[in-house]
């Protein structure tokens, strides 16, 4: 495993390979795949949370014109696996929450297929549900881990008594919303089965990894993965909504081998996909934080409560960033769920760090503000030499680099840390900073293949490019890994037929495949030399991570705040985020992963909220004109720098993924900024002018 110490392609600024079809609206989405006489699908959805299908009358939906079928838990087929209960769809008359599918129409055209759901009728016996999450729940539970495999407690020292004994100490309670993933391109995916032999299903779904899919869409069908293909090329954005495949690919499926030999094609309503391709769960964080007058933290202690689905298990892992961030010689964190009648949580950008960071980062604002210490230099004064907790060494660790460059380039130390004196016109102005940070994740499982194709290298791996960069940042680690110029590799991902690639979730992608990539190149290399010929061929397969080392990428985060004095209106003019993770493949598409986490952060402080109504277990803003997000008026300056890091343990590239740490600590800088600016701390998100006033 060999990678240049100085690359020629790896850090240039180079433009994506997917950009221009992208712009130009050739780039063929899932849905667009060119199939002659598809049939299309149209999910009805339960109207209650809890309770049973009594009768389901089809009649008027299958005397439509043009409707093909009407499946239904009746006439569905029996899936070979239901363990995954979100995955097992039409299997029988239970309701486990509002918006579940109890019935799929298939017909013509889309229109008549959603004229068709609308006459299908529906009656329940309805159960009395629970929906309400709050801290003080008697049914709380601890899981058995938190995701994706981590413990779900963890204690060192005494807690308690240093807390008891501190000199200065903050114990509050912060809340983050329910919030709903919405990539542009909705759920979509085209299905065919072609009957022939054992029979053979082609899924073009929009997803975060093909071969994942391959593999849960197998199981639930109990096909072998040998006749099942899935191919995505492009997807419209994900946020880990598409790092699995929720039941809208299952229903694809089911329709394909219900109508043999034809093509059907689903994409998902922005509605539809506010109950069913996940969410991330509102968290309620009680962080406690004891400290010397001097500023050294003495405890830490984070407890985690959230909500996940009755019928499935997702234990998001919020108390985790705690564990590692600063130094303390006593600590605990812990996670508490409650299984409520709703639809299953699951990953959003960050799962974890971004809620996990926003109670504890605010909190060190407050223990700074009683401390009467600057919180750049609390943080500072706190940072640990090795990783709390596992007691390993970091490969890198550049969060203080990273506060003082940001201090500088934000303009830091002109700061008055005075709440609620700086006046500009009608509104009040104030800065605050946050810390960010995300591990450093590597799959264990990806392979891939590079092949001399005239003069020629074209490199394969069933990667996924869900608007990060993948097309062209794996052109460029192959170059370099090759010692070849960039403009002769042709990058091929996106399919089933390429190797066996893993997930792009947890910023993950970049480690694993680039690694997989360079094995495949020095493979390649040993084997032909510098002169291969046409047709040589070698593959290379990700190698273990280094466990010996605490990975982790870190940021700081610095907005500032103008708060309205009469409507309490809150806007937030910049935004100044400085990372250190490792080096960067390409600076055009770092900034923006950086830029868009730090503008999805800014609309976690300000705008985004699912208003889950507890009498009907409905989230009445599912759709984009009530579920808010920052839009371009909304967006002021946002910049975003990194460090020079030379990390050798993290992978052959010297990378760490940044797909996630940009929305990492966002929400906590604005949050401690609009207390700089106005004296009011808002503790629950997102910060309304009704919390400010
Ligand atoms: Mo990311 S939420 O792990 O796709």
């Amino acid at each position: 495993m060999t990678f240049p110490s100085e690359p020629e392609a790896v850090g240039r600024d180079l433009p994506r390979r997917d950009g221009a079809v992208k712009v130009l609206g050739t780039a063929t989405y899932a849905y667009e795949t060119p199939l002659a006489n598809a049939a299309y699908l149209h999910a009805v959805q339960a109207t209650i949370a809890r309770g049973r299908v009594t009768a389901l009358d089809t009649a008027a939906a299958e005397a439509l014109d043009g409707v093909v079928a009407v499946l239904t838990p009746g006439n569905a087929e029996r899936l070979a696996s239901t363990e995954d209960r979100e995955l097992a769809v039409l299997q029988g008359e239970e309701v486990a929450f509002r918006g579940q599918v109890v019935a799929l129409v298939v017909a013509d055209s889309s229109e008549v297929a959603r004229h068709g759901a609308a006459l299908v009728r529906v009656e329940y016996a309805q159960q009395p549900h629970d929906a309400e999450l709050r801290a003080d729940r008697e049914d709380l539970y601890a899981p058995e881990s938190v995701n994706p495999d981590l413990p779900t407690d963890t204690s060192e020292g005494d807690v308690d008594a240093a807390l008891a004994a501190a000199e200065v100490s903050v114990e509050e309670t912060y809340t983050t919303a329910m919030y709903h993933n919405n990539p542009l391109e909705p759920h979509a995916t085209a299905a065919l089965w072609d009957p022939a032999g054992e029979g053979f299903l082609t899924l073009w779904d929009s997803t975060q990894g093909v071969h994942p899919t391959r593999t849960a869409l197998a199981s639930v069908f109990g096909l072998d993965e040998a006749q099942l293909r899935v191919v995505c090329p492009y997807v419209g954005g994900g946020f880990g909504s598409k790092g699995q495949p929720h039941v809208n690919v299952v229903l694809a499926a089911m329709a394909a081998r219900a109508v043999p030999g034809r093509p059907v094609r689903l994409a998902l309503t922005r509605q539809q996909m506010f109950s069913l391709t996940g969410y991330r769960t509102p968290t309620i964080q009680r962080c406690r934080l004891g400290a010397d007058r001097d500023g050294t933290i003495t405890a830490i202690a984070v407890d985690v409560v959230e909500l996940t689905s009755r019928i499935k298990e997702f234990a998001e892992q919020s108390g985790v960033p705690a564990r590692m961030m600063y130094a303390s010689p006593n600590r605990s964190t812990t996670h508490r769920l409650a299984a409520l009648d709703v639809p299953v949580p699951s990953w959003m950008r960050a799962p974890g760090e971004c809620p996990g960071m926003f109670g504890p980062e605010v909190a060190m604002d407050e223990l700074a503000e009683r401390l009467g210490l600057d919180p750049v230099e609390l943080r500072i004064r706190n940072e640990p030499a090795v990783e709390p907790g596992s007691g390993k060494p970091f490969s890198s660790r550049n969060l203080v680099g990273c506060l003082r460059e940001g201090a500088v380039r934000f303009g830091w130390a002109e700061r008055d840390p005075r709440p609620g004196v700086r006046r500009r016109g009608d509104w009040l102005v104030g800065t605050g900073v946050a810390a960010s940070t995300y591990p450093v994740s590597r799959m264990p499982k990806s392979t891939a293949t590079i092949r001399r194709e005239g003069e020629r290298y074209a490199v394969e791996i069933g990667a996924a490019d869900l608007g990060t960069g993948t097309w062209t940042t794996l052109a460029q680690i192959a170059a370099d890994a090759l010692g070849v110029t960039v403009a002769l590799v042709d990058v091929r991902i996106g399919d089933t037929d390429y190797p066996m690639a893993s997930v792009a979730g947890g910023s993950s992608g970049m480690t694993t495949w680039g690694s997989a990539v360079v094995e495949a190149a020095g493979a390649f290399r040993a084997k032909y030399g510098s002169e291969p010929p046409d047709g040589a061929e070698a593959s290379g397969s990700v190698q273990p991570a280094d466990d010996r080392h605490a990975m982790h990428a870190f940021g700081a985060q610095f907005a500032e705040a103008h708060v309205h004095l009469d409507t309490g209106e809150v806007r937030v003019p910049r935004l100044l985020g400085v990372f250190a993770a490792g080096r960067i493949i390409n600076p055009r598409t770092a900034r923006s992963q950086f830029i868009g986490g730090m503008t999805m952060g800014l609309s976690m402080a300000l705008h985004e909220q699912s208003v889950l109504d507890p009498r009907t277990g409905h989230v009445v803003n599912h759709d984009l004109a009530g579920y808010h997000i920052t839009a371009n008026a909304d967006v002021g300056a946002i910049e975003a720098y990194w460090l020079a890091e030379d990390d050798p343990h993290v992978n052959a590239m010297g990378s760490k993924g940044i797909g996630e740490i940009g929305i990492v600590g966002t929400a906590a800088a604005v949050s401690n900024a609009v207390w700089h600016a106005c004296g009011v701390r808002v503790r629950d998100l997102p910060i309304t002018l009704d919390k400010v006033l």
